[in-house]
């Protein structure tokens, strides 16, 4: 069976990463959360205090970036993937508030962007891959033969994001959450390199009303009914 680049794009807390997870374990194919990368990044500046007074020592934290050894770890107990920081799981750690609120700065460096961009390539070089982030079917793999973007209602992606947060025990306020969804949506939309745009090939998918299992099956469905794993496909 032919296989395929999946590039989920959207703006934080819709959903995307459990789309994307589905759907790699549904198709057998690797799964990258671009998202946990930047996160990475950012933990790395914050543990090094290359983050001074809110400002980033971009020239430091660039010198460092060969440093950064990034890896996905499946972890069978949780039947999912866990992001590794020069062997240290971070899984936890890079979800707290304290890293969301770096992070938009971080992935708004331009040699962080490049450098990051470059090894999601290198991951996706055998196709057969999900990938989920803001400029994956925009800039990481602009011919990926599927490419969602995903919207959700701000107070839907409010409560999803604090029910993630609360499942890996990390604690924070509904106002908190709203307020750091808000200042990401603007920053990704505003950065200069490579801001979230939907691709115009993007189909939309509007994951308000819909759970994780119809999510998936509409996916699935739409694969199928565009006979993308087909050999010869028509798109
Ligand atoms: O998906 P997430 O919330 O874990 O992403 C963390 C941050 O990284 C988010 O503020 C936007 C940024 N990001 C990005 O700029 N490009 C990507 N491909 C993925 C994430």
């Amino acid at each position: 069976m032919k296989k395929i680049i999946i590039a989920i794009d959207g703006y934080s807390a819709t959903g995307k990463s459990t789309l994307a997870k589905g759907l790699a374990r549904k198709l057998g194919y690797i799964y990258v959360d671009s998202g946990a990368m930047y996160r990475a990044v950012a933990y790395y500046a914050m543990k090094n205090h290359l983050i001074k007074e809110g400002r980033i020592l971009v020239d430091e934290l660039l010198k460092a970036l060969t440093k950064l050894d990034i890896q996905f770890v499946f972890n069978p107990e949780t039947y999912s993937s866990e992001t590794y920081l020069n062997g240290e799981n971070i899984e936890r750690i890079i979800r707290t508030p304290e890293v969301s609120d770096v992070v938009s700065k971080i992935s708004s460096i331009k040699e962080v962007r490049r450098f990051l961009v470059e090894k999601q390539r290198e991951y996706g070089k055998n196709k057969g891959i999900v990938m989920d982030g803001r400029d994956i079917g925009t800039n990481v793999f602009p011919d990926a033969e599927l490419k969602l973007f995903v919207i959700t209602d701000l107070d839907v992606r409010v409560k999803r994001r604090l029910d993630e947060l609360h499942s890996k025990g990390i604690y924070a306020t509904e106002d908190e959450v709203k307020k750091n969804l808000l200042e990401r949506d603007y920053l990704d939309i505003h950065r200069k390199e490579n801001p979230l745009v939907q691709a115009k090939d993007a189909i939309v998918l509007d994951t308000t009303d819909l759970d994780r299992d119809q999510q998936l099956e509409y996916v699935l469905k739409l694969i199928q009914d565009l006979k993308l794993l087909e050999n010869h496909s028509v798109q």
